[in-house]
């Protein structure tokens, strides 16, 4: 009697593992596998540096995908397809055909993930222990991206005072996206201030509409027509060891239009570089490739800014950086 009560129990179990297995199998045939494109050129950094982003970063971010068995099942590959594709997209240690200064770049962006606990995806180390980061291995990434710093420290420029004001070209230029440069912004309130281990200086300045954004508290999410412009110049030392805003590098832009900037969650980035304000880009692409991915991991809490409100933003900047 106890046996038949088992084997009725039983069943409707077996039923539903079997078609568990069948839904599985089934859904293989939906599972198009990771082309492998082949490794173009590799990241050149130190062993130990190599070390840590092969461990931890290359099954998403290059050509060698070394995936385990679960990662190649549906539904979990449709999950990891999407995230590889992407993560390639943003950054790929396999395609590396960087200058100095865009590697140092990078450096930096994979820093600043790593010391946020942004990436590896936590999702990712959930399933894949083996390559979770630590305190030692950001230590490790932070000495060689400061050691890069200090190769490219700023050179003595023959004219200090240049900057953009006396030598915006006649017209202004336009980024691939559609965001023009202006220079109303030397108008506008500056909302902040920072600067980097990579000599820089930093002023962010905001329109009417961001100020008063920022004085209201209402930027969740920020009004269409805020404009937020980050100023960069290089640090001047001078003998007696004042630093001083030396010559202009870049200006940034951020232009909140939700209806027209909708792949970069309503922001138009533009960055316009050198005393040409060359813009940043070959195609509109470039903004959803680069800038989104990172705002969008660090800073989405404050509608994709950083600098906003300052006092919260820049104390944790700082203290990030200190670590
Ligand atoms: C499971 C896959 C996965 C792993 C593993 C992974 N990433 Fe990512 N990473 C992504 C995805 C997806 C994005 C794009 C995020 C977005 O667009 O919001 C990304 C974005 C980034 C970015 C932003 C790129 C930019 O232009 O600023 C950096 C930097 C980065 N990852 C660094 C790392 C580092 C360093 C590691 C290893 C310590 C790592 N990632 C491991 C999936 C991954
Ligand atoms: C690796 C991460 C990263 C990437 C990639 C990135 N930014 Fe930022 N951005 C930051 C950080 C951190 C700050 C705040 C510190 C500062 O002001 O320098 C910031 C600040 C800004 C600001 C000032 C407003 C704010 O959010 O505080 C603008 C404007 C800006 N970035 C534009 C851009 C543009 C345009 C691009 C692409 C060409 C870009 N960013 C790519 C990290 C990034």
């Amino acid at each position: 009697m106890d046996s038949s009560k088992k084997k009725r129990t039983v069943k409707p179990i077996a039923i539903l593992f079997l078609a568990a297995v069948a839904v599985l199998i089934t859904l293989q045939l939906f599972n198009p596998s990771l082309e492998g494109k082949p490794v173009a050129k590799k990241i050149e950094a130190p062993r130990e540096v190599l070390a840590i982003l092969e461990n931890s970063c290359f099954n998403c971010h290059s050509n060698k995908q070394n995936l385990s068995w679960y990662d190649k099942i549906a539904p979990i590959s449709w999950a990891v397809n999407k995230d590889v594709k992407r993560a390639k997209e943003v950054l790929n240690f396999s395609e590396w055909n960087y200058s100095a200064g865009e590697h140092q770049g990078k450096m930096y962006a994979i820093l600043n993930m790593m010391q946020s606990g942004k990436m590896p995806l936590h999702e990712y180390t959930l399933l894949h222990p083996s390559a979770k980061i630590t305190q030692k291995d950001i230590e490790t990434i932070r000495k060689y991206t400061l050691s890069l710093a200090s190769l490219n420290a700023p050179k003595k420029e023959k004219d200090p005072h240049q900057n953009v004001q006396n030598s915006v070209p006649a017209k202004f230029p336009v980024s691939p996206n559609g965001v023009k440069y202006t220079d109303d912004f030397k108008n506008w309130k500056v909302i902040s201030m920072s600067t980097l281990f990579d000599h820089s200086i930093r002023v962010i300045y905001g329109n009417d509409t961001a100020v008063k954004a920022v004085e209201t508290e209402n930027f969740h999410p920020w009004p269409d027509g805020s404009i937020i412009v980050k100023s960069v110049w290089k640090q001047e030392e001078l003998a007696d060891g004042e630093v001083r805003a030396g010559a202009f590098v870049n200006a940034q832009f951020m232009v909140k239009d939700a209806k027209k900037y909708t792949d970069t969650e309503g922001w138009g980035f533009a960055k316009f570089s050198g005393n040409d304000l060359h813009p940043t880009g070959k195609t509109a692409s470039f903004a959803r490739e680069s800038c989104i991915a990172c705002h969008r991991q660090l800073a989405e809490k404050t509608g994709y800014l950083f600098d906003v409100p300052m006092k919260v933003n820049t104390e944790r900047l700082i203290k990030n950086l200190e670590k």
